[in-house]
């Protein structure tokens, strides 16, 4: 399949750094997940891996709306290890609560289209089971934010061009697969 896409590089790049220089998104820079990943860097990681996913199926997409709603997807405002220890709410749980809460905390601060607030709630989808993406966008944050995590999880954050990375992913797949179906 060749990708055609007409998307702005510039126009992303522009909407996300006005974003990440907002003291209002600042504040997730206060709080961590997947293995210490502050919130700020992840959510800045699925900003950068929606776009570039976006570019490679040749998905037209807005980039504004985008970065807008990559940078908000998890402002939930806490760090899940310090309200496990409070509360002993599981990963489970709060994989299912946060989008909602991340929502009206960033309705709180920003003005939010539909979509965009789409875009945040159903990012968790499908463990947000009535809530489902519903645009491309909100599709790419969702596939972005679960490849962003597996590589937050194993430390693999050094570098954020996403195309340096996909190797990794790549030899850990076939090491897995070998392992299912080879017994090694
Ligand atoms: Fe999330
Ligand atoms: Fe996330």
């Amino acid at each position: 399949m060749i990708a055609i896409s007409t998307n702005s590089k510039t126009r992303f790049y522009r909407a996300l750094d006005k974003l990440a220089d907002d003291p209002a998104v600042a504040k997730i820079k206060n709080y961590s997940q997947h293995k210490g990943t502050s919130t700020f860097r992840h959510c800045w990681n699925v900003a950068i891996y929606s776009f570039h996913l976006a570019e490679k199926l040749g998905w037209e997409i807005d980039e504004v709306a985008l970065a807008k709603g990559a940078m908000l997807h998890d402002y939930y405002l806490y760090t899940v290890a310090d309200k496990q220890k409070e509360t002993n709410i599981s990963d489970f749980r709060h994989g299912r609560t946060h989008p909602q809460l991340a929502l009206e905390n960033a309705k709180s601060e920003f003005y939010l289209t539909l979509k965009e607030q789409n875009m945040i709630r159903s990012h968790m989808w499908p463990l947000t089971l009535f809530h489902m993406p519903m645009s491309k966008e909100a599709w790419l944050i969702s596939m972005a934010d679960k490849y962003c995590a597996v590589r937050e999880m194993y430390g693999d954050t050094k570098d954020l061009d996403p195309d340096v990375h996909t190797p990794w992913i790549r030899d850990l797949a076939h090491k897995k697969m070998r392992q299912v179906f080879e017994g090694v």
